[in-house]
């Protein structure tokens, strides 16, 4: 049996690193193995101007550890202000990598996300003339819709007119959780790609709610039944370029993840290679572990795979239950399964 696996260093294509004493906190747990990660513009308030994002990248390059190589692949948040010139400035001069769309009200500060598409068309046609790619979050927030049919409806109702009126808009449907996000992807061979998550390639909506309510499997898109699941890791541990790892590690203290209104998002960064490679042997697809992790990811956004690699050794892992923050401990996300791969 296969004792070590090397792979090209991987990358995050969906990452949220907090700011201030928690990205200090988090942030060495992804240096650690990822070399480059597409970062989540949804602070407080949001990274939304070529300047908020330059002053974000130089609050993490101070933050990364020394002795790692780490390069932040900066998002802007877009509002219905959006001015398209000073993105296609940032995006000119290698500041940006994505624009990121937020629904307003679908998720954790998204609340000066879009209400109206019409009210940022302009800013899309820019983005599709510079080849500049917009990253969703593709759940609608009508509260008419109920929330585990939000990601479907989602591409019914706004993604795919959005990419007709926009066929060379370069679209990242991030975190998909549903088939019906896989077929819809699957369907269409131009311009447009999807992270998967590792929590929800292990996770299915029981996992949160049978036996007692789990808050830390608690995150948006929430995770669904147990044939999305399998279709996610049909697609993960396929090949197919169109997908690729977006962790969507999301970090919050206990104490926010336990409120009565608990905070929504699993913090994998710890241990997301480790589960990653668990997952890929379950499915015998050990030989398509890069492509999901290192190569895939960069064919979609233009840019070079990485020259380092990471090893594995098919070691037990283990991971402490929660890293320490100064503003309290984070739960590292539990797959409740023996790791045989330590990163
Ligand atoms: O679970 C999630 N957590 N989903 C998101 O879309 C946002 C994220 C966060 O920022 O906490
Ligand atoms: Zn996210």
């Amino acid at each position: 049996m296969t004792q070590t696996l090397t792979l090209r260093r991987p990358d995050d294509w969906h990452l949220h690193l907090r700011d201030g004493d928690m990205l200090r906190a988090v942030l060495p747990e992804t240096t650690r193995h990822f070399a480059r990660a597409i970062i989540m513009p949804n602070l407080v308030p949001p990274v939304v101007t070529a300047a908020d994002a330059r002053a974000y990248r130089d609050r993490i390059m101070a933050a990364v550890p020394n002795s790692d190589s780490f390069k932040p692949l900066m998002t802007l948040y877009l509002t219905e202000d959006t001015d398209p010139e000073d993105m296609a400035a940032a995006h000119a001069e290698g500041l940006i990598t994505a624009v990121k769309l937020y629904p307003a009200g679908a998720t954790t500060n998204s609340a000066s996300g879009v209400s109206n598409f019409d009210n940022v068309a302009k800013v899309l046609e820019k983005m599709a003339e510079i080849g500049l790619p917009l990253c969703t979050h593709g759940e609608v927030t009508d509260p008419d819709v109920d929330i585990f049919d939000r990601e479907a409806v989602f591409i019914d109702r706004v993604l795919d007119p959005i990419r007709r009126k926009h066929p060379e808009l370069r679209v990242v449907m991030e975190h998909i959780t549903t088939a019906n996000a896989v077929e819809y992807v699957q369907a269409n061979d131009k311009n447009l790609g999807a992270t998967i998550t590792t929590h929800h390639l292990v996770i299915n909506r029981n996992h949160i709610l049978a036996g007692g309510i789990k808050p830390h499997y608690y995150c948006l898109p929430v995770a669904k039944r147990e044939k999305h699941r399998l279709a996610l890791r049909a697609a993960a541990t396929s090949g197919d370029a169109r997908f690729f790892l977006g962790t969507d590690s999301a970090p919050h203290t206990d104490e926010n993840k336990l409120l009565p209104c608990g905070c929504a998002g699993c913090f994998t960064a710890p241990n997301t290679m480790s589960i990653l490679a668990q997952v890929f042997e379950d499915e015998n697809a050990l030989d398509k572990l890069e492509a999901f992790t290192s190569l895939n990811g960069p064919a979609f956004y233009r840019l070079p795979v990485n020259e380092e690699t990471l090893t594995l050794t098919r070691n037990e892992a283990t991971f402490p239950p929660h890293i320490q923050t100064p503003d309290g401990p984070v739960t590292v996300f539990d797959p409740q399964m023996t790791l045989h791969w330590t990163a």
